[in-house]
C-alpha cells in the first residue's frame, strides 16, 4: 500500500526533521510518501539520502507549471533535490482557498509528468454536491478535465478525498468509498487512494477495499504514535 503523509503548513524545518527521522525507522514494507513545507524539503532531502531507506519518499505539496519567470513567490520543480518523486497536485485546498482552477491542475499534472515525477492528484466533492447525488458525476468530471491531455497512467495516482471530511473527523462509510473508487478505477485504472479524516481508529474499516490502493493522511500524520499504528495496521 501507499501511504501518504500530508504535512501541510504544519511544523519548522527542525520540527519536520525530527519527525521524519523518525518516519525513518519505520519498519514497513509498504511504501510512505512524506509531503512536508517546501522550506523542510532539502534538509528532508539530505536526510533520505544519508539513511538509505527504500520505503520512505519524499514528495511536494505545490510547485508553479513553469520552468522560470514573474511568478512571484513561487516554487518550481527543477529547483527541487533529486530525490523528491512525488507531487501533490489539486488538493482541495488549494483549489478552495488558493483558488487552483481545473485549467491549471491540468497544467501542473502535464508540467510534473515532463519532469518525470508521480502525481498524487486530489479529487473529491463537497457536501451539497454529495446531497443532491451528484458526487460520481462531479468526481469524474474533475478527473476528464484534470487528465484531458494525459497519456498514460503510469505516474498518476488519484486520491479520492470529499471536502467535507478533511480534517473534520467525518469519514464516508465503506460503501460510499467503495463506490466512488468503482467508479474512478472504471475509467482511470490507477492506483487509487482515499483521504479525509484518517486516523488509527477508522482505517482498518477501508483498508480491504478491493481497488484501493493506499491512504493520504493529513491531521493523524503529524502524530508519530498516530502514524505508525496506521503503517502498522496496513502491513
Ligand atoms: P486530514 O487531511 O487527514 O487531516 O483530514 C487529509 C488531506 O487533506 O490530505
Amino acid at each position: 500500500m501507499l501511504i501518504c503523509a500530508n504535512w501541510k503548513m504544519n511544523l519548522n524545518q527542525e520540527e519536520s526533521l525530527t519527525l521524519f527521522k523518525e518516519f525513518l525507522k519505520v519498519k514497513t514494507a509498504n511504501e510512505i510518501v512524506v509531503f512536508p513545507t517546501s522550506l523542510s524539503i532539502y534538509s528532508l532531502s539530505d536526510e533520505l539520502k544519508k539513511a538509505n531507506q527504500k520505503n520512505i519518499k519524499l514528495g511536494i505539496q505545490n510547485f508553479y507549471p513553469s520552468e522560470a519567470g514573474a511568478f512571484t513567490g513561487e516554487i518550481t520543480i527543477s529547483e527541487l533535490p533529486e530525490n523528491i518523486d512525488y507531487c501533490l497536485i489539486g488538493h482541495s485546498e488549494r483549489r478552495t482557498i488558493l483558488n487552483e482552477s481545473d485549467y491549471f491542475v491540468e497544467e501542473k499534472i502535464n508540467f510534473a509528468l515532463e519532469k518525470s515525477k508521480k502525481v498524487i492528484l486530489c479529487v473529491g466533492e463537497s457536501i451539497e454536491v454529495r446531497k443532491i447525488g451528484k458526487a460520481q458525476e462531479f468526481i469524474l468530471n474533475q478527473l476528464n478535465s484534470a487528465l484531458k491531455s494525459v497519456k498514460s497512467l503510469d505516474n498518476i495516482i488519484i486520491a479520492y478525498e470529499p471536502i467535507w471530511s478533511i480534517g473534520t473527523g467525518l469519514v464516508p462509510t465503506k460503501t460510499e468509498v467503495t463506490e466512488i473508487i468503482n467508479v474512478i478505477y472504471e475509467k482511470f485504472p490507477t492506483q487509487i487512494l482515499y483521504g479525509g479524516s484518517v486516523t488509527d481508529q477508522n482505517i482498518s474499516q477501508f483498508k480491504d477495499i478491493e481497488k484501493l490502493s493506499g491512504f493520504l493522511v493529513g491531521g493523524a500524520s503529524l502524530n508519530l504514535e498516530k502514524f505508525e499504528k496506521i503503517v502498522s495496521m496496513l502491513n
